[in-house]
């Protein structure tokens, strides 16, 4: 008899195995009461009867409290009815703990007491179904990028340079000189390309966002691939690419959790590229035919972005922002100075930009000159110039945001849900 895990039951029909986990649930009727078990990798039922376990296993039944910790021994049947399909002829069990009365019941909790106690919420079959789609998220993102012939390459966390803007920086305080955490490891990404080709960095990156939404968090977690030799339309390709690789895995790997979340899966179903490509200027059209009064020149918030996909059944791209809008690095649009050769991806149903991204400007004079109207500190980015000196080429990649795209795969209203334990303005705890 040995230890099982119950995702393997199936594997072991007719024998008898040990499963070790926490008390989901619990019913009773005489003779006979079943415990629901829950392991991590799935929920089963045990059927305790009073003539195949000894009394004071049978006897145990008003002392489990919902999450005591147990190790359950059995005979495996198969049975439709059951919850996983299998349940076990319980033969003993082994408590190892009772635990206390659990704070998080089957009854509605306020958002504030639930994200309090997110060490236990966690525990619950649609966080755990969540954050299982997140894992198989980030897999299907290192699957595309290694099957592409990206290497990884991961970039720091310290850093001395502000990628997007000064206004979201976390600073810190390292050995007496000033360091921010990273909001992007794009920078280092284009040295990297100049060994490489293509790389991919993907780790947290942090920004201090002082707005309270459903779409951002302080600390998220970016993957960002970076191309040599990739104009704009080519990097768009890679985008579409990705998002139409991670609907097709959560299809595939991930049916339970989404099941559990009772998304409507034909939603990703219709995730096929090529996506409609418009510009900038035309998504200000969209918005103005909608009755947004949108002027050209502003950023899009999350009610616009909103708007904009809606006008489409599917993800939508936009490329072609004003430039004055747009970071640093972006090139400008030889056609019109005015605007860069900037691209975001936007999720549909509402979930606005997944991906944003563009090309580099890789002429380094024109480059000086865009530090310089940014006010940012030359000396800082003279690593950075030197990739324009040493056989410098045209170049692009963008950054996916996890914690976005996990929500809308899973169909949840806001990303604190899509990790483990989120960072926001108020939010350093649990
Ligand atoms: O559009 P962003 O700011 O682009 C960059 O950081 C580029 N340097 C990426 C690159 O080209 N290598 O961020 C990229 C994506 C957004 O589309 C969004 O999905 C996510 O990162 N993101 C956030 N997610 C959660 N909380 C926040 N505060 C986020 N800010 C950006
Ligand atoms: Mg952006």
């Amino acid at each position: 008899m040995g230890k099982t895990y119950i995702a393997d039951l199936a594997d072991h029909v007719g024998k008898e195995v040990i499963l070790n986990g926490w008390v989901y649930n619990k019913r009773s009727s005489g003779k006979i009461w079943f415990l629901i078990l829950r392991d991590g990798t799935g929920y089963t039922q045990g059927v305790v009867a009073q003539e195949n376990v000894p009394n004071e296993v049978f006897d145990l039944e008003p002392a489990l409290t919902q999450e005591s910790s147990v190790s359950m021994a059995g005979l495996v049947k198969k049975d439709k009815r059951s919850i996983g399909g299998y349940e076990l002829d319980v033969s003993n069990i082994k408590v190892h703990q009772i635990a206390e009365e659990y704070p998080i019941t089957k009854k509605e909790h306020g958002t504030a007491f639930l994200m309090d106690n997110r060490h236990l919420w966690l525990r619950s079959r649609k966080q755990n179904a969540v954050l299982k789609v997140r894992a198989e998220t980030v897999r299907a993102i290192r699957d595309y990028f290694d099957s592409n012939g990206f290497v990884n390459l991961d970039t720091p966390i310290f850093t001395a340079n502000a990628c997007e803007g000064t206004t979201t920086l976390f600073e810190t305080e390292y050995f007496g000189q000033k360091a921010f955490l990273a909001q992007s490891g794009q920078l280092y990404n284009e040295a990297n390309i100049m060994s490489f080709g293509k790389v991919y960095c993907f780790g947290p990156t942090f920004r201090a966002e002082k707005s309270k939404t459903r779409r951002h968090l302080t600390e998220f977690w970016m993957v960002e691939p970076e191309i040599a030799y990739c104009d704009l339309d080519e990097n768009m390709g890679w985008g579409e690419g990705l998002i139409c690789h991670i609907a097709e895995w959560a299809l595939n790997n991930c049916q339970e959790q989404l099941e559990v979340l009772e998304r409507d899966t034909s939603q990703l179903e219709k995730i096929k590229s090529p996506f409609p490509r418009i510009s900038y200027t035309e998504a200000v059209d969209i918005l103005n035919t909608k009755g947004e009064k949108f002027e050209w020149g502003g950023d899009f918030g999350g009610g616009d972005e909103t708007v904009i996909s809606e006008h489409f059944d599917g993800p939508v791209i936009v490329h072609r922002f004003p430039a004055a809008i747009k970071a640093f690095y972006m090139k400008r649009d030889p056609e019109n100075e005015k605007l860069a050769l900037g691209m975001d991806i936007l999720a549909p149903e509402g979930y606005g930009e997944v991906i944003g991204g563009g090309e580099r400007e890789h002429d380094h004079d024109t480059l000086v000159k865009r530090i310089n109207e940014h006010k940012l500190p030359e000396d800082a980015f003279q690593w950075y110039l030197d990739l324009r000196k040493y056989g410098t080429v045209p170049h692009s990649g963008f950054g996916l945001g996890v914690e976005r795209t996990v929500s809308w795969i899973c169909g949840i209203t806001h990303l604190r849900e899509a990790i483990p334990f989120p960072r926001m303005i108020y939010r350093l705890e649990p």
